[in-house]
C-alpha cells in the first residue's frame, strides 16, 4: 500500500472510531434512558444527581483552568519567573496546596451531607423483602403476604423500605433511576429504599459480579398511583386463576405431572416448590428470564424446552414436551394473571 493511502485509511479510522465514541457518549447521556443516573425519578437518585453534576462541573472548570495555565506556560517558558504575578512558589502553594484543600475538604463535606439525606426515611414505608439468587430475584411483601420474581410494583411518592439478603453469592441492587447500590449478602440483611415521583417502568441491574449469567440478572420497579397499587395488593392475594379452556387445563395437568412442582411455586395448586421463582400470577410479567426477554409465546416455549440455550447455567433443566403438550402448557402460564 502506497505511504498516502494508508495515511488516508488511517485518518479515516480514526474519524470513525471519534464518532462511534461520540454516539456513544451521546447514548449514554440520553435522559430518556430506561437505567440513565442521569434521569433521576425519585428524591433519592436526584441528590446523588445533583452530586455528580456539582463534581462534573467543578471537575470541568479545573480542568479548563490547568488547560489554561498550561497554554500559557508554554508560551512564556522563556520569560523569567519574576514576570509571574504571584511568583513561583507562592503560585505553588496556591494552586498545588491551598486550592485543592478548599476544593476537596468541600466536596467530602457536601458528599456527607448528601449522604446522610439518602437514610432510609423514618415515615410509614411500604416494606418489601428482597432476595438474590444465582440469577433471578424474589420480592415479598411481608405485610401484604404476597410473593412474586424479577418486578416490583410499588406506589408512587412512598418511600418503599428494601430489607435485602441472598441466598447464595453476594450480589447487588440498583436501579439507577431511583437510588444507587446496595449489597445483598448471604447471611445478613442490608436495609435500602427507594421512591419513585410519577408513573412508569424503572430497569434495576444486579450490580456485583455473582457468576456467568450476572449481566442477566434484571428485573422492573413498575410504580403506580396508590390507587391501582391497592387494586394490584388485591389481584395478587388471590390465588391461581383457574384453567377456562380445555388448554388451559390440560397445561394445568402437564404442570403437576411434571418436575416444574419440585421448583415453582403456584398459590392454590400442589406446585410449591420454591427454587425457582413464583408463578402464581406469571402471565402478569412483563419478562421471562429475570428480565432478559420479553413474556411472549415464542420466547416462552424457547425458555421452557431449553432455556439452557438462552441462559447457560441457570437451575432450570431442558423439558422434553410434546409439541400439544407444550402449546398447552404456555396457555395455562399465560392464563395465570
Ligand atoms: Cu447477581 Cu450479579
Amino acid at each position: 500500500m502506497c505511504g498516502s493511502c494508508g495515511r488516508a485509511l488511517e485518518a479515516a479510522w480514526t474519524v470513525r472510531g471519534l464518532a462511534t465514541a461520540g454516539m456513544l457518549l451521546l447514548t449514554g447521556c440520553s435522559g430518556s434512558g430506561l437505567q440513565s443516573v442521569l434521569s433521576p425519578a425519585g428524591p433519592a437518585a436526584r441528590r446523588i444527581g445533583d452530586l455528580w453534576w456539582i463534581m462534573f462541573y467543578l471537575g470541568a472548570a479545573i480542568f479548563l483552568l490547568v488547560l489554561v495555565l498550561m497554554l500559557s506556560a508554554v508560551l512564556r517558558r522563556e520569560a523569567d519567573e519574576t514576570s509571574y504575578p504571584l511568583g513561583g512558589t507562592a503560585f505553588v502553594v496556591l494552586g498545588g496546596v491551598i486550592m485543592p484543600i478548599i476544593v476537596l475538604v468541600g466536596l467530602l463535606v457536601y458528599t456527607l451531607m448528601v449522604s446522610t439525606e439518602l437514610d432510609v426515611p423514618d415515615t410509614d414505608a411500604l416494606t418489601v423483602e428482597v432476595v438474590g439468587h444465582q440469577w433471578w430475584w424474589e420480592f415479598h411483601y411481608p405485610e401484604q403476604d404476597i410473593e412474586t420474581a424479577n418486578e416490583i410494583t410499588v406506589p408512587v411518592g412512598q418511600p418503599v423500605r428494601l430489607e435485602v439478603t441472598s441466598a447464595d453469592v453476594i450480589h447487588s441492587l440498583w436501579v439507577p433511576r431511583l437510588n444507587g447500590k446496595i449489597d445483598l449478602i448471604p447471611g445478613d440483611t442490608n436495609v435500602f429504599w427507594i421512591e419513585t415521583d410519577e408513573p412508569g417502568l424503572y430497569r434495576g441491574e444486579c450490580a456485583e459480579f455473582c457468576g456467568i449469567q450476572h449481566a442477566k440478572m434484571q428485573f422492573r420497579v413498575v410504580a403506580v398511583p396508590a390507587d391501582s397499587f391497592a387494586a394490584w395488593i388485591e389481584g395478587r392475594r388471590k390465588p391461581a386463576a383457574e384453567p377456562i379452556t380445555a388448554q388451559q387445563q390440560k397445561g394445568r395437568e402437564v404442570f403437576m405431572s411434571s418436575a416444574c412442582v419440585y421448583c415453582h411455586n403456584i398459590d392454590g395448586t400442589r406446585a410449591s416448590g420454591e427454587m425457582g421463582p413464583d408463578l402464581t400470577h406469571f402471565g402478569s410479567r412483563r419478562t421471562i428470564g429475570a428480565g432478559i426477554l420479553p413474556n411472549n409465546r415464542g420466547n416462552l416455549g424457547g425458555w421452557i424446552v431449553n432455556s439452557q440455550a438462552i441462559k447457560p447455567g441457570n437451575l432450570m433443566p431442558p423439558m422434553h414436551l410434546e409439541p400439544q403438550e407444550l402449546h398447552a402448557l404456555m396457555a395455562y402460564l399465560e392464563s395465570l394473571e
